[in-house]
């Protein structure tokens, strides 16, 4: 059976630096930390609603960050600039190496899914818009149990809706905190390391591979993969 490999969405696939063109009209050089800081609070938001269950949608969290560190930098923007930037965030760019990366894994038959916190209409505007969907068999989103990443649950909630089998399935992520739920969840994973800079956490959970970019991907699966059975 050929092999299910679920992808990250946000930071993965999509560049959620994408906003900073936009934000430098409005806050000029402090774009690239304001954009960093939204995205931190995002995630944290995600977390917190998580663990205490009390969900609202990521498009909630995306919005409340915003807020957030519009009052961290003192920044008072308008209805309308935030708007526009909300707006922005549903439409950001794919990183340069995912349309080719995605075209080698399809044509080597992997079943391709998108899988992430953003919920389903929201994820398939975004892909669509950055002109990707079509190498997708489906999106899955933690929508799905009012729950976020990376709750145990949603890991499993993704192979049952891929119809994926447990060991054999991969989640490809830039987030390492994705990458260790995975795994904990017995999931085969790829740490997507976009930087040289990004670090990963020193839980002692390693990823099964690490690769620098979409491209590498087929390769180090196919290696991976003879190596463990
Ligand atoms: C996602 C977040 C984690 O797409 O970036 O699921």
């Amino acid at each position: 059976m050929s092999v299910t490999v679920g992808f990250d969405v946000y930071g993965t696939l999509i560049d959620t630096h994408g906003v900073v063109s936009k934000l430098q009209e409005i806050v000029g050089a402090k774009a690239k930390e304001f954009s960093q800081t939204w995205r931190g609070k995002q995630l944290e938001y995600s977390f917190r609603r998580g663990l205490m269950q009390n969900y609202e949608n990521f498009a909630v969290c995306t919005s409340h960050a915003l807020e957030y560190t519009c009052r961290y930098y003192k920044e008072s923007l308008t209805k309308e600039e935030k708007q526009n930037l909300l707006d922005t965030y549903r439409t950001l760019p794919a990183f340069k190496d995912v349309k080719d990366g995605l075209a080698r894994l399809k044509a080597a038959n992997y079943r391709l899914f998108a899988f992430s916190n953003g919920s389903a209409d929201a994820v398939e505007t975004l892909l669509v818009a950055a002109g990707i969907r079509d190498f997708f068999l489906g999106v899955v989103s933690t929508d799905d149990l009012k729950s976020f990443k990376p709750n145990p649950a949603v890991y499993s909630h993704f192979l049952r809706k891929s119809g994926a089998s447990g060991s054999g399935a991969w989640l490809i992520s830039s987030n390492p905190f994705d990458v260790i739920g995975a795994i904990s969840a017995g999931m085969r994973a790829a740490w997507v390391q976009r930087s040289k800079e990004a670090i990963f956490d020193p839980w002692g959970i390693e990823p099964t591979i690490t690769v620098r970019d979409l491209g590498e991907l087929n390769d180090q699966i196919v290696t991976a993969t003879q190596k463990k059975t």
